[in-house]
């Protein structure tokens, strides 16, 4: 295996309080309980209120990864934001984060590749490490897709939740750490999964909530072929690069889009569902933050320990994917 150049100290999560479940669902839009279980795996959702914004969940996030990491917020010198739904578009999530955290020695930027945004970020991370232009880095991943879901559109408002998912990225000691990385993107395919406002090219206005380009909107059956392949071909990358196979990995953390999914990729790399961490069900899919809550629960309740070789995976809007081996 790659001697690790970075390290995963510490890590946290912030999910909001309320739960939003497919009954409630049911009384909003034509579905049903069944349906969204049987083609998703989602039960329910966890959806922010005005004040959980991705500043607030996310300092909350980061402090308990800086306490696992045994780090002050000053110490931090990077600030690494994966998100696809931003509290403002200018300036940086990131940086309304830094301010929320005192984390006045850092340089803060957000970070833009969807589902895919925590493997990018750490990515990013570990190439600021090894170039010496960072040693303390905090990633989070975090999402208020609630924020930019059309709530009247059944095939999408039944998928996406809100949560942040935070890990310190730092200098590896020893062995442990970050032994291999695989990123890749293919931008022809953007409307497949896409806002088409909101942005500089079709600003935010009243034509655009009324024909709902402000919201979020996925060709659903295609998405899930290219994600199947691509979270596939990932995983094999990424062990592949590590020396590794199916067989050598404990634990694997695929993004939390469509236990379908999960369960086709998982399939596919020849790993058994029992290594597979789901927790679709209770989040639905956040994107960004969905790999690096699954992540710190794992960590918290003990499932992944000192020693385990973790692959994490992800597929999103771009469209973007990739993977990541960490022994742990
Ligand atoms: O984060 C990474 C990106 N996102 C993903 O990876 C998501 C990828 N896609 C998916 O997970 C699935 O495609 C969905 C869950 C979005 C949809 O499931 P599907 O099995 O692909 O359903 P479908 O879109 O092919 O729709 C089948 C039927 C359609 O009705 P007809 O045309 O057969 O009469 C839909 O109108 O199901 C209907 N439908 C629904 N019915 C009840 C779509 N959404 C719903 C709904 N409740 N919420």
């Amino acid at each position: 295996m790659n001697k690790p150049i970075v390290e995963i100290a510490g890590t946290g999560r912030y999910t909001p309080e309320r739960i939003l479940t497919n009954e409630d669902l049911s009384k909003m839009v034509t579905t049903s309980d069944e349906w969204i279980t049987e083609r998703t795996g989602i039960k329910e959702r966890r959806i922010s209120s005005d004040t959980e914004t991705l500043a607030y969940m996310g300092r909350i996030a980061a402090e308990q990864a800086l306490e696992e990491a045994g780090l002050a917020a000053d110490q931090i010198d990077t600030i690494l934001f994966a998100t696809a739904s931003p509290d403002r578009l200018l300036p940086s999530t990131a940086c309304d984060l830094q301010a929320a955290l005192g984390a006045e020695n850092a340089a803060a930027m957000d970070i833009g590749a969807a589902c895919s945004g925590f493997i990018f970020a750490v990515t990013v991370a570990e190439g600021m490490i090894s170039s010496g232009k960072a040693k303390n880095v905090l990633v989070i991943g975090g999402e208020r897709l609630s924020r930019i879901v059309d709530y009247e559109d059944r095939s999408t408002c039944i998928l996406f939740g809100d949560g942040v998912g935070a890990a310190i990225v730092r200098p590896a000691t020893g062995d442990r750490g970050v032994v291999s990385t695989y990123l890749k993107s293919d931008g022809r395919l953007a409307e497949l999964l896409w806002r088409p406002a909101g942005g500089s090219s079709i600003p935010a206005s009243a034509e655009s909530v009324e024909d709902k380009s402000i919201y979020m909107q996925m060709a659903g059956p295609e998405v899930f072929k290219h994600a199947v392949k691509s979270m596939t071909d990932a995983c094999d990358r990424a062990m592949e690069m590590a020396g590794l196979t199916g067989d050598d990995i404990d634990v694997m953390i695929p993004h939390q889009a469509n236990v379908r999914i999960i369960k086709a990729t998982a399939k596919h790399a020849g790993m058994p569902m029992e290594k597979v961490v789901v927790n679709v069900d209770r989040f639905g899919n956040t994107s960004a933050a969905s790999i690096p809550i699954a992540l710190d629960e794992q960590i918290r309740a003990g499932t992944i320990k000192k020693g385990d070789t973790v692959l994490l995976v992800a597929f999103g809007a771009g469209f973007t994917w990739g993977s990541m081996v960490v022994k742990w």
